[in-house]
């Protein structure tokens, strides 16, 4: 009891000197301005990134803005693949959906140009200068700041610098189409409990396709693992689909899933 009363003496003598000292620290002190931080680029939101994502796989419908007349100024310079309109606007259409362009999936079929893909500029490239790009600073047919706002195509570069410099030919074997490495069972529990309520256990609730000629999450699974990475990983232009870098989900839950969902119907 004494030591307590005691303790409690002193304690009120601490305060009462740290008050005197936190006193003398009001005082007015010598007039050093504090230095405005240096603004340190800053890690794009999560959103930004998918936004950005989306926008790459398809601008137009992803932003919602009309459909610019013709073909893509730059399309006149390549003459292998044939498509014309809407499809020669998209980035992924000349670029490709794993961001390597003529050396990646596109390499060969119809989809084949003569274009780079965006992986190394995306890997060596500030955000501004990728910014600069998509105004058309390197080619004025390059300037897709005639549709979209600023915040668009901060999204895009922000997509570039955060989404693609990722290596898919790390992930998926480029002949059989098949993840490299994945745990299909995982995959399964993962699929179930994130993506069957809209798609279905069997992956057949929504068809992509038409009656005649079906596209399920099977089939694209099987037929473009490099489509179906993209849209995991940034949602599907349009529709409330989640999107992985936004849930946090990791690239090999995703290949996981991919692993499981080509063992679903195609058909
Ligand atoms: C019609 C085809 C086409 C479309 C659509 C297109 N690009 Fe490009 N892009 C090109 C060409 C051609 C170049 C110049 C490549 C070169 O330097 O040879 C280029 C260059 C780039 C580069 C710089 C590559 C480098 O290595 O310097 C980036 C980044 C890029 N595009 C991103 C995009 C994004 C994002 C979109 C969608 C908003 C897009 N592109 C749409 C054809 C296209
Ligand atoms: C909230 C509902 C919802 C959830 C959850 C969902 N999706 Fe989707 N997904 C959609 C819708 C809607 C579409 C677009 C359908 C259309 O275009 O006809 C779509 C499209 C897709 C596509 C693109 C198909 C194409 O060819 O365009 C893929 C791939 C896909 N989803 C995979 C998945 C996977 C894998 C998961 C789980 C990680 C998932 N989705 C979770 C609603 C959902």
């Amino acid at each position: 009891m004494k030591r307590k009363l005691l303790f409690s003496g002193a304690a009120v003598v601490i305060i009462a000197a740290a008050i005197l000292v936190l006193g003398a620290c009001g005082q007015p002190a010598p007039t050093t301005p504090t230095p405005t931080p240096t603004p340190t680029p800053t890690t794009p939101a999560p959103a930004t990134v998918a936004l950005g994502g989306k926008l790459y796989d398809n601008w137009i419908s992803a932003a919602n803005v009309a459909t610019p007349p013709g073909n893509s100024p730059l399309w006149a310079t390549q003459t292998t693949n044939k498509r014309t309109g809407r499809d020669t606007w998209r980035c992924k259409e000349c670029h490709g959906w794993d961001y390597l362009g003529k050396d990646g999936a596109y390499s060969k079929g119809s989809h084949l140009t003569s274009f780079t893909g965006v992986r190394s500029a995306a890997t060596t490239k500030t955000i501004a200068e990728l910014t600069a790009i998509l105004k058309g600073s390197a080619n004025s047919n390059h300037n897709f700041s005639t549709y979209l706002n600023d915040a668009q195509i901060t999204a895009l570069a922000s997509f570039l610098k955060e989404g693609a410099t990722i290596d898919e030919k790390q992930y998926i074997d480029y002949t059989t189409k098949k993840p490299k490495v994945a745990d299909a069972a995982k995959g399964k529990g993962l699929y179930d409990s994130r993506c069957a309520a809209c798609h279905g256990a069997d992956g057949k609730t929504l068809n992509f396709g038409d009656a005649e000629e079906p596209e399920y999450v099977g089939t694209l699974a099987l037929d473009n693992p490099w489509e179906f990475i993209h849209k995991v990983r940034f949602g599907q232009p349009g529709a409330p689909m989640p999107s992985a870098v936004e849930q946090n989900w990791s690239i090999q839950d995703i290949l996981d899933i991919l692993a499981h969902t080509q063992t679903l119907p195609g058909k």
